[in-house]
């Protein structure tokens, strides 16, 4: 790269009229190391959602950044967010992505962990001394941990926000969110759907709050759908493009971010037009927040998750260059199953790895990485709303869907961290 390394604050330049990132942020292997620490390693992050592990002994392994972890739920019922790291010499305690146990056994030389974390066994036991003292030697645990809805954040440093204030504000949409299930829960499916694309975690994390791209990365799914006689390309453009109508991108505090619309493009995500269910969802939440509710909406929940109709994404950055996305697909509680299965059928024709709609998106992200390796120019533009944006009386940063509220959201936090 032809530039020397920049300081975070000179690779954001937001001075009102621009906003524009530096192509540093997703190319350079030191700014990766200063975002595993930073960002991930010493903030708030997604970890795991509740249904994952339904009953006491039940566990999933998770990376928080780059280090292992192991979300258990014990014996007593208590969420634990673990560090997947034996205190006798490091190895990893527990291997599976995922199953159900009381105690969780090293490999290397059998030190056995309960699912809480206690050292309850060291194998051959009289190479210790009698005072030896396994209650110090228990697995290490996040620092902190907060659950909202199901979701399961975790921090590993204590000097963060506390939980609440943190999820405070996109709380309201995640509410929305799970509101949809006729419970009031929604339960993840434990298999994700899983890429890795060889590029940039935060093209990802830009691209799901992005309303600006659809009409052209994602043609060919709208003209698939005018071909089946669905919809007109020329509804589905004006649904986009229409100005003055709830056609939102928001960029929230903390640096969460937000793509709203009146309704779906897409068949049975659309469940304003669902009769039976509208007909409950009213009955449970009132005309006006079942209108809410049934709203097309994206959340993005910053750094690593997204909340999206049918899914929850989970992003894992593993290099500047490479990143793995976890798409889990989750049922909605109380509903017809046949409502279910209509929304699994929908999730895979867009957002399935044999689909027509995550596929263009994760193609754009190589897209990206590739011309950013150009030396002619060094900066990224995100200005787009700039001059039309409203803070409105939330204190959200508001502007039409096709505009970067949203991403420059993402990056005035990401300075704050970095900085
Ligand atoms: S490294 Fe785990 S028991 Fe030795
Ligand atoms: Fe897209």
């Amino acid at each position: 790269m032809s530039t020397s390394v920049l300081k975070p604050s000179e690779m954001v330049l937001d001075d009102g009229g621009r906003f524009k990132v530096h192509r540093q942020v997703y190319m350079d292997a030191d700014v990766f190391d200063r975002e595993m620490d930073r960002v991930f390693h010493s903030n708030w992050v997604y970890v795991a959602h509740t249904s994952e592990v339904p009953n006491p002994g039940d566990y999933r392994t998770v990376t928080i950044g780059r280090q292992p972890a192991i979300v258990s739920r014990d014996q007593d019922d208590r969420i634990n967010v673990l560090i997947n790291r034996c205190s006798h010499r490091g190895a990893v305690v527990c291997r599976a992505e995922r199953g159900h146990s009381n105690h969780f056994r090293c490999f290397y030389h059998n030190w056995i962990f309960d699912n809480a974390g206690n050292l309850v066994g060291t194998a051959q036991r009289s190479g210790y001394p009698d005072d030896f003292d396994r209650s110090e030697m228990g697995l290490a645990r996040a620092a902190k941990v907060g659950t909202y809805r199901g979701l399961i954040f975790a921090s590993l440093s204590p000097d963060v926000p506390d939980f609440d204030e943190r999820i405070a504000h996109v709380g309201r949409y995640i509410d929305l969110w799970a509101d949809r299930s006729l419970d009031g829960q929604v339960r993840i499916a434990p298999e994700p759907e899983r890429y890795t694309f060889p590029a940039n975690w935060k093209f990802q994390a830009e691209n799901g709050v992005d309303g600006y791209h659809g009409n052209y990365v994602h043609e060919s799914f709208a003209k698939l759908l005018e071909r089946s006689g669905e919809r007109t390309l020329r509804d589905i453009t004006k649904a986009r493009n229409q100005v003055g109508a709830r056609n939102y991108a928001k960029g929230l505090p903390f640096g969460d971010g937000l793509l709203e619309r009146e309704s779906g493009m897409l068949g049975s995500f659309d469940v304003s037009v669902q009769e039976e269910y509208q007909r409950r969802l009213v009955e449970r939440h009132g005309e006006e927040a079942a209108h809410e509710i049934s709203m097309m909406r994206n959340v993005y929940v910053f750094p690593n998750l997204y909340l999206f109709e049918s899914h929850v994404r989970v992003l894992r950055p593993v290099a500047h260059d490479s990143t793995i996305a976890d798409n889990h697909f989750f049922t909605l509680g109380g509903v017809d199953d046949a409502l279910n299965l209509a929304r699994v059928r929908e999730h895979e024709r867009f957002f399935g790895a044999g689909g027509m709609g995550a596929t263009d998106d994760v193609e754009i992200f190589v897209y990206n990485q590739t011309g950013l390796q150009a030396d002619a120019l060094e900066w990224i533009d995100l200005s787009r709303g700039l001059h039309r944006e409203v803070v409105n009386d939330d204190g959200e940063h508001q502007g039409h869907s096709s505009d970067e509220q949203p991403q420059r959201a993402l990056y005035r936090r990401w300075l704050q961290l970095m900085s």
